[in-house]
């Protein structure tokens, strides 16, 4: 399914807007020196985050910035602090304005729930409009360059920067890609005052760190990484992202940030971007560590594979000159770069006017608006999967709820990692949440419950840890103040007193995101104590799960009444969670990530291959084939599974005609039916299997889903409509071909459950 997108954005509408941005270029490029061309690749952060006090000019990158060696700033949130940057690099010899990135990456001050939540939606109109919100907020407070979407495919969850991205599908990936973009930077050409620069992150190929382990190597084919990746990068590309971030990972032995078939054979040749790429931070000089050259030797190399800019490393401003002396760089190589990033400045408009994303009026009136966050607790009310039900869920409004665990009413942990311009303090917690939707909240009771982990150490560690890196000399408050046994006993007295247990536990936001890969992901230990506690009271439990990847629930599955996977939902977590839990809002959401049974089966995708010896998901084991002595190999919970309130039916899939010309097309339908008691969205999800081709394929990959309102008892003809283009792949010789053959198309709620037919391609 392709989805007809508008003008491409940012690509320049007509010739003559071209060519008259060319002139502008060509003449001020006639007037910078070698040292200044290089100065425009450099990107640094500048210490006062948030501050509004004078600029530092004895900080060493505001000296840079002043000596003209400085293209744009990042990590600054304030027009304040921005003004007085933007003031000082027009008082440089050619006067050319910075511009202002930023990480933001689900919301900016108003947070919504994180990326991984966010794409259980399956709602592109509404994640499109999610990053407007943002573009809006961000630009309200100076930034018109933001380092998202983050579109890295992830089967792992093991690796702690699954939070960010969109789970484990090209195909919805790429869909989810295009909805960021169009939201950031707008249907056409022109970018008005509320609209920004994306960075497509991080590229390419940064989910497949082998073992989950952050930042470790790649270890993939190229026919692999076309079928199984990088789509969502090059559907970003199509729609018009401005720039792309070079990630930290190498690929076929050569880091991401040097690596020429990545940065110039396919993202421009390929792909047809033409905007610049620069580094993630430090990356360039992390080469040193992957032990490909002195920091010369990698500024060379990256420059000439294409990057751009050069994000902290002072590799390209400490070097690139020296190389150029030394006849290891032209200045034509120079000159590519520099050209580009004026090229992104003349887009955002800011040769036409420096300040135009720096109005001092708009944050007050455009920030963290009651508006935006009404549209954050919308947001999140369709993000939250749920996994199991046995018919606790909905809850009754007049019932006695005792509402327990360390995320219960906590509200600093529900913005979720990369969220450091949310109100955090100002999230809704779940209890808050609870007791603004029941009959009477004093029938609400309240207990911490537990501890996040036994080991004190490793809590303080992932509390503070941030914190210690830039403040060496700080002291971390104790965590582990009151004894687990303690806060156990009152968590247990509270169910004991109550008709129906809320368990809000799981990962804090820093146990997930970057740097925060976890060997096991079951339920922390603590945490894990309290439940076995809560389950020896007999009282009903529900389970809310907070946490930023797939954790292994079996024993969660067997002994919870219910289980509502909330992720982390940003500003207003507590009143969407309410929202769903009190059946107010129907749980449509489904996920975007296979959840394993055991961290052994890891990776683990639904859109695998078959061996030669292949083994059904449910068998027990069987020895010589492929399969595990000690686990089946299905997932706990597949990709696209979800549970609703009510119930759907699925028809039998049929096709408007059995056979297809390659330039022909077919309408595939099937009909769906709520049948249960409560209206209700669903996603009805296409499938195809190519069943016999050149190259081997997975058993199933997702070609299209339509998310539909259906009421109690209603019932709608969902149609897919196919071409050649659905069902086609990179072959061995990486072509990309659509092979003659039999094809099953396969529809249903999730990737296991579906109901298939069979098209033949002529
Ligand atoms: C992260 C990027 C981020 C950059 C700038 C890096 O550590 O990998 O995702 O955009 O920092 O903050």
């Amino acid at each position: 399914m392709t989805l007809a997108v508008g003008a491409l954005a940012l690509t320049m509408t007509s010739c003559q807007q071209k060519s008259e941005m060319d002139s502008f270029i060509d003449d001020l490029m006639s007037k910078m020196t070698i040292e200044e061309k290089i100065g425009q690749l450099n990107l640094h952060s500048y210490a006062g985050f948030r501050s509004a006090e004078k600029v530092n000019t004895d900080d060493e990158n505001v000296k840079q910035l002043m000596a003209g060696q400085m293209g744009g700033m990042y990590g600054i949130s304030n027009v304040n602090t921005l003004r007085q940057l933007q003031d000082l690099a027009l008082q440089t010899k050619n006067g050319i304005p910075l511009i202002f990135g930023l990480d933001i990456i689900h919301g900016h001050e108003t947070v919504f729930p994180i990326p991984l939540a966010l794409s259980t939606s399956w709602n592109m109109p509404m994640l499109e409009q999610v990053t407007r919100t943002a573009a809006i907020e961000a630009t309200a407070t100076g930034v018109n360059w933001v380092f998202s979407p983050m579109v890295d495919i992830a089967r792992d969850a093991r690796w702690g920067r699954i939070a960010e991205g969109s789970g484990e599908d090209p195909y919805l990936g790429g869909e989810i890609a295009k909805a960021y973009v169009l939201g950031y930077q707008g249907h056409d050409a022109e970018l008005d005052s509320t609209e920004v620069l994306t960075c497509v992150k991080h590229y390419a190929l940064y989910g497949a760190a082998e073992a989950g382990r952050d930042y470790n190597t790649v270890n993939l084919g190229r026919q692999e990484i076309l079928n199984g990746y990088m789509r969502p990068y090059a559907e970003a590309a199509k729609v018009g992202a401005a720039s792309y971030m070079s990630s930290f990972n190498e690929f076929e032995g050569i880091p991401a940030s040097a690596n020429k078939y990545l940065l110039t054979d396919l993202l421009r040749d390929t792909y047809g971007f033409d905007g610049f790429v620069v580094s993630d931070a430090t990356a360039v000089v992390e080469m040193v560590n992957h032990g490909i050259g002195d920091l010369q030797e990698v500024s060379a190399r990256a420059l000439q594979a294409g990057l751009d800019m050069d994000m902290n490393s002072d590799g390209f401003v400490g070097t690139l000159k020296k190389s150029l002396d030394e006849g290891r760089v032209t200045e034509a190589d120079i000159d590519k770069a520099c050209r580009r990033i004026l090229e992104a400045k003349y887009k955002l408009g800011l040769f036409e006017n420096p300040y135009k994303y720096l109005n001092p009026d708009r944050a007050a009136k455009e920030v963290f608006t009651s508006e935006s966050r009404a549209f954050a607790r919308q947001v999140a009310q369709e993000c939250q999967v749920l996994l199991k039900n046995n018919g606790v869920l909905p809850l009754k409004k007049d019932a006695r709820i005792a509402v327990v665990g360390p995320l219960a009413d906590n509200a600093t942990e529900m913005a979720g990692t990369w969220s450091m311009s949310s109100h955090a303090g100002e999230s809704v917690t779940i209890l808050q949440g609870i007791k603004d939707a029941v009959t009477n909240p004093n029938n609400v009771s309240y207990a911490e419950g537990s501890w996040f982990f036994l080991d004190g150490q490793l809590e303080s560690d992932l509390k503070y840890g941030l914190i210690g890196i830039f403040m060496p000399n700080f002291v971390p408050e104790p965590v582990h103040t009151t004894p687990q046994a303690k806060l156990i006993a009152e968590a247990v007295a509270k169910a004991r007193q109550a008709d129906v247990v809320v368990a809000c536990v799981g990962e804090n936001a820093n146990m997930n995101g970057e740097g925060s890969s976890r060997a096991d992901i079951t339920m922390p230990d603590a945490q894990m104590e309290l439940l076995k506690a809560l389950k020896a009271t007999g009282k009903p439990i529900v389970l809310v799960l907070n946490t930023g990847r797939p954790l292994i629930l079996n024993w969660e599955e067997e002994n919870m009444d219910a289980v509502l996977n909330t992720w982390s939902e940003g500003s207003e977590a507590g009143h969407a969670i309410a929202d769903v839990l009190f059946g107010d809002v129907n749980p449509s959401a489904k996920l975007t990530t296979s959840f394993p049974r055991a961290v052994g089966q890891l990776p683990l995708y639904y859109n695998h291959k078959n061996t030669g010896r292949p083994h059904g998901d449910f068998e027990k084991y069987v020895k010589f084939r492929s399969n595990y002595i000690d686990v089946i190999n299905a997932p706990l919970y597949p990709f696209g599974y979800g549970l609703s309130y009510t119930t759907y039916e699925y028809g039998d899939v049929t096709l408007s005609s059995a056979e297809m010309a390659q330039d022909g097309k077919v309408t595939a339908s099937v009909t769906v039916k709520n049948t249960g008691n409560y209206d209700g969205k669903e996603i009805v999800q296409l499938y195809i299997h190519d069943v016999v081709s050149t190259s081997t394929r997975p058993v199933k990959e997702l070609r299209g889903f339509q998310k539909i309102d259906l009421k109690a008892g209603e019932s709608k003809t969902v149609e897919f409509e196919l071409t050649a283009e659905d069902l086609k792949y990179y072959n061995h010789e990486l072509q990309y071909v659509c092979e003659p053959g039999d094809f099953e198309i396969m529809i249903g709620p999730n990737s296991r459950d579906v109901k298939m037919a069979v098209l033949t391609v002529k």
